[in-house]
């Protein structure tokens, strides 16, 4: 249990080894240089007053609130903007001071409404805390005069107001929005006494260009900004720290409660993923976790056209093992097996697929990373050794080009796309790879130097003009790859790039760019001295997947640019656990630790922990589990917090296969779509029940602590356990810190992880062992993990998927910043108020070609299916491309999807489809049928 305010030093802590003596108060103290005075002060114990000050933002020097007296200067500095100095005597409590401080705090308290004891930041203001510092007991100038004190409510934002009556102009939320977000909605308008806080144009918190990030209302010292659970439910009286569920970047929390009501998620500063910033999902969108539609009991059902029943935890578990045990014995040891799911913990994922190996007694896992980062596995691990990326977050801070590729950092990891834009405002350069024009390429005050916007499905020539404009023109780090890697693959590598089919001037055909633009970011990127990739699922989601992760990490190689900060191979993961599940052993051919299970040893290992012998044979990936299913071979499914029949491609062919099978158990919050093929359901716990770890993208295992028991009566292991025992395995964990000793145990790279190393240190980066005993931010650094970094030969297969004249436009797809992966979470919030529907991206030559108008229906037709949504004309995509995301299940974004797939894992195609786009009347047949389906469902739902 945590107190609920979290510390502020009032300036940002200086970046100097270096120290100076000075005297505050007639104490000596030894100070880092080039902290503030205000700074010095507070780490030594001694709170000078202070307003427009706080520790994440330069100062500012506008209050007066901070003076000190300096021994030998004249007047009063503000202490945050003057710096120690060696030998300085400071004095911070004077008769002098205390009254120019009360003088400055009267003007404020003279133009503030005087309702603190019904204000909601009662207890959490700084205002009130200064005017009871400075020892202000009365306002000599009356309030009758000119104030601000009618300045009206701005609730236009469904989290946050802004109360213009108690704003004192210290300008924090303007600061913040600039230096901490990189968004710069937010001014002051007007001079003096008219200054005023405006958002936009005086447009309104939501109609300007406000991301909802939550920054300025953290910066905020006073109620003005002030989130409006806080409003509604009053301060908090105790607070926990865990780690946001939504995305990959893993932000820490401090989740604030009023008795055992969530009223607030607050950004945790020593969070080290996020440096205690945030954005509207972590922040604001947590209510899906009480949100009416949950399902808090067990339930069954014969047939999928029965109603559901709610049964007892034991008849749900009983019920599952006797119809699972039924079909093994039926088609056979292999015909079940199950899906681990990214947004559970490290713990839960572990123990889902050891009952597979165990009480399934096969191999058929597999893990919601099949169709999102498996080539990231594959790649990373055969050129470099490990299956993961090599940096920190903070690493970007060093780096001088940065190039992004497949990838939105601002709408699907927007806490690092903030700390990317701090560091491009700072001076680094960037390279954006994509065929749509992202929120990165221009924005305010930054600008990507280059911008290839390659047709879908030509990362790979990309990758290879690239790098052949590096071989060529001598750009090669020689002493690098002599000393660091396999210099016959190398050999073989350059060989087979010098091809002229490589050049810029053939591939700049090939990706419909320009060739001086390739020639332009290659030499950028070859010749700084740190640069750094960044990559997405526009990346992995190929045909040429694999391909490209080797391509991106060959480029890497050849410029000497992994090993130290400010460079390397980063996949910017997806899901907040999707490294933690491929970590766990979510893999058919994977034991926990990217270990293969072929290899004897590591199965002994496995089997004298866990009691069984193991199949040696790898199982079923997630697309053989459906072909499989179809053929009638693979019969019953586990599937752990995954909407497969909503997010994997090509949805008819899931559905037949869904359909086919004799028992689905879905273990998950909602009846999300698959639900609808399912015969037992079990409730799953939210992120603010469970108890455990996630690994977020930078290998950084960050505790999940429960703020509440679980809701539906069972933690998800404990499920999970209940089911393995059922099926006639024993396994036996009373707490999921157990969970993680066994996984350490057994995992050389997890081998020092523990809950208690974790709560002693905050978090840790694995690889976390003997050699590394309090983690790995940076990999690689002496040598690779394989030994030497192996080049391999990335010659360009185009995808099957082909354009022609039926299909001419290439489809391609993504997300935006409010809604989250398929929406279960994000559509249970208010977060709907930016996106209501998927749209579709279209640019307006292709629109006016077909006759196709701004916000009118379109037919989306594809070789596999056909859907409806609304027209979006925008220059944002290219001609010949056209762009949605997938977040409402009534789009059907993926029945138009192909079963393309990555040669090497089979990570579907998602990123090209051919298609065709005609004005449209009607909603297409496919989703006149959900509706018909949703509707049924929700008779069904209502009947039982
Ligand atoms: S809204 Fe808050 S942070 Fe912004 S200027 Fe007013 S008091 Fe300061
Ligand atoms: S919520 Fe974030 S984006 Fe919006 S004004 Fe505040 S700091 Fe800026
Ligand atoms: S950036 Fe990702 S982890 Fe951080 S608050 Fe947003 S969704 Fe959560
Ligand atoms: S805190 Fe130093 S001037 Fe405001």
């Amino acid at each position: 249990m945590n107190r609920v305010r979290q510390q502020d030093l009032g300036t940002p802590a200086s970046a100097s080894t270096e120290t100076v003596q000075v005297v505050i108060d007639g104490m000596p103290a030894t100070v880092k240089a080039g902290s503030s005075i205000l700074r010095a002060a507070r780490e030594t114990g001694v709170d000078i007053p202070k307003l427009c000050a706080t520790d994440n933002l330069k100062p500012f020097g506008s209050c007066r609130m901070c003076l000190v007296e300096v021994e030998g200067r004249k007047g009063y500095p503000a202490s945050c903007t003057t710096p120690v100095e060696d030998g300085m005597q400071i004095r911070t409590q004077t008769g002098a001071l205390s009254k120019l401080r009360r003088n400055v705090m009267e003007l404020y308290i003279s133009d503030h409404p005087l309702d603190c004891l019904t204000c909601s930041a009662n207890g959490d203001c700084e205002l009130q805390d200064m005017a009871g510092a400075v020892g202000l007991r009365d306002v000599r100038y009356g309030f009758d005069g000119e104030n601000h004190l009618d300045g009206g409510v701005d609730a236009s934002n469904p989290y946050f107001q802004f109360d213009a009556s108690k704003c004192i102009v210290c300008s924090r939320c303007v600061r913040a929005c600039d230096e901490v977000q990189g968004t710069f909605a937010l001014t002051i308008q007007g001079r003096g006494f008219q200054s005023k806080v405006s958002a936009g144009i005086d447009e309104g918190f939501l109609g300007s260009e406000c991301v909802s990030c939550g920054a300025c209302v953290q910066a905020c010292p006073t109620a003005t900004l002030m989130e409006k659970s806080i409003v509604d439910h009053g301060q908090p009286d105790h607070s926990v720290v865990t780690t946001c569920a939504y995305c990959g970047v893993g932000c820490s929390f401090q989740v604030e409660m009023k008795g055992d009501q969530v009223v607030r998620m607050t950004p945790y500063k020593d969070g080290e993923a996020n440096h205690g910033h945030s954005c509207v999902k972590g922040r604001f969108a947590w209510g899906y976790a009480s949100h009416k539609d949950r399902v808090m009991h067990p339930m069954i059902r014969e047939t999928t056209s029965d109603p559901w029943r709610e049964v007892s935890w034991e008849e749900a578990i009983q019920y599952s093992a006797k119809r699972f045990k039924e079909i093994q014995a039926k088609y056979g040891r292999k015909s079940i097996g199950g899906i681990t799911s990214s947004r559970c913990t490290n713990e839960e994922v572990y123990v889902v697929q050891k009952m597979i190996r165990t009480a399934f007694e096969n191999n058929n896992v597999d893990t919601c990373a099949r169709v999102c980062h498996s080539p990231t596995g594959y790649g990373l691990k055969t050129t470099l050794g490990t299956s993961a990326g090599t940096q920190p977050f903070d690493s970007v801070m060093d780096t001088d080009v940065m190039v992004v590729i497949g990838a939105n950092p601002t709408v699907a990891h927007p806490v690092f796309a903030s700390q990317m834009k701090k560091r491009l405002r700072q001076g680094a350069k960037l390279i954006v790879i994509d065929p749509r024009e992202i929120g990165l390429v221009r924005s305010a005050h930054i600008a990507a130097e280059h911008h290839i916007a390659l047709s879908p499905g030509t990362n790979v020539p990309i990758v290879n003009a690239l790098a052949y404009v590096i071989v060529s023109e001598g750009l090669v780090d020689e002493a690098y790859v002599n000393e660091r890697c396999d210099l016959d693959s190398f050999e073989a590598w350059k060989a087979m790039i010098l091809q002229p089919a490589n050049s810029p001037e053939v591939v700049a055909e090939v990706a419909g760019v320009d060739a001086e633009t390739i020639r332009a970011a290659a030499r950028l990127y070859g010749m700084a001295n740190n640069a750094s990739i960044y990559y997405g699922l526009g990346v992995t989601e190929h045909s040429q997947g694999s391909t490209m992760v080797m391509g991106m990490a060959n480029l890497a190689m050849a410029t000497g640019n992994i090993g130290r900060s400010g460079v390397g191979v980063n996949p910017l993961r997806g899901q907040n656990n999707v490294q933690g599940s491929c970590d766990m052993g979510s893999f058919p051919h994977e034991l926990p630790g990217y270990r293969h299970i072929s290899g004897d040893d590591v199965r002994a290992e496995f089997e004298k922990h866990w009691g069984v012998t193991l199949d040696a044979e790898p199982g079923f990936r997630i697309p053989n589990m459906f072909d499989a299913a179809c053929a009638g071979e693979f019969m019953g499914m586990y599937i752990q917090g995954e909407d497969l029949a909503q997010s994997d491609p090509n949805t008819h062919h899931v559905e037949a296969a869904l359909g086919n099978m004799e028992c689905i158990v879905v273990q998950d919050l909602f009846l999300n779509e698959t639900a609808k093929f399912a015969h037992v359901f079990l409730p799953g716990t939210s992120f603010l029940e469970k108890d455990g770890t996630f690994t977020n993208a930078e290998r950084r295992i960050n505790r999940v602590r429960p703020v509440m028991p679980a809701q539906q009566g069972k933690d998800e292991w404990q499920i999970t356990q209940d089911l393995a025992q059922a099926m006639g395995y024993d396994m036996r964990y009373t707490t999921s810190s157990q969970i993680m000793d066994e996984i350490a145990e057994l995992t050389p790279t997890f081998r020092n992880v523990s809950f208690k190393l974790l709560d002693d240190i905050g978090s840790v980066q694995w690889p976390c062992n003997a050699e590394a005993p309090e983690g790995t931010p940076i990999m690689h650094i002496e040598q690779f993990v394989r030994g030497k970094g192996l080049f391999v030969e990335t010659d360009y297969v185009p995808t099957e998927e082909k354009t022609n004249r039926k299909f001419p436009l290439l489809l391609t797809t993504g997300r935006i910043l409010s809604q989250y992966n398929v929406g279960a979470q994000t559509r249970r919030t208010e977060n709907n108020i930016w996106h209501k529907e998927d749209l579709l991206e279209i640019h307006p030559h292709d629109a006016e070609t077909r006759g196709v108008r701004d916000g009118e229906l379109v037919s989306l037709a594809s070789r596999k299916g056909d859907i409806t949504l609304r027209a979006q004309i925008t220059t944002r995509v290219k001609p010949g491309v056209v762009y949605t995301t997938f977040h409402n299940p009534e789009t059907g974004a993926n029945v138009v999807t192909t079963e393309y797939s990555d040669w090497a894992t089979d990570c579907p195609e998602y990123k090209v489809t051919a298609v065709q786009i005609t004005p449209a009347s009607h909603r297409s047949s496919w989703q006149v049928e959900f509706a018909e389906r949703a509707e049924q469902q929700g008779r069904v739902e209502e009947a039982s």
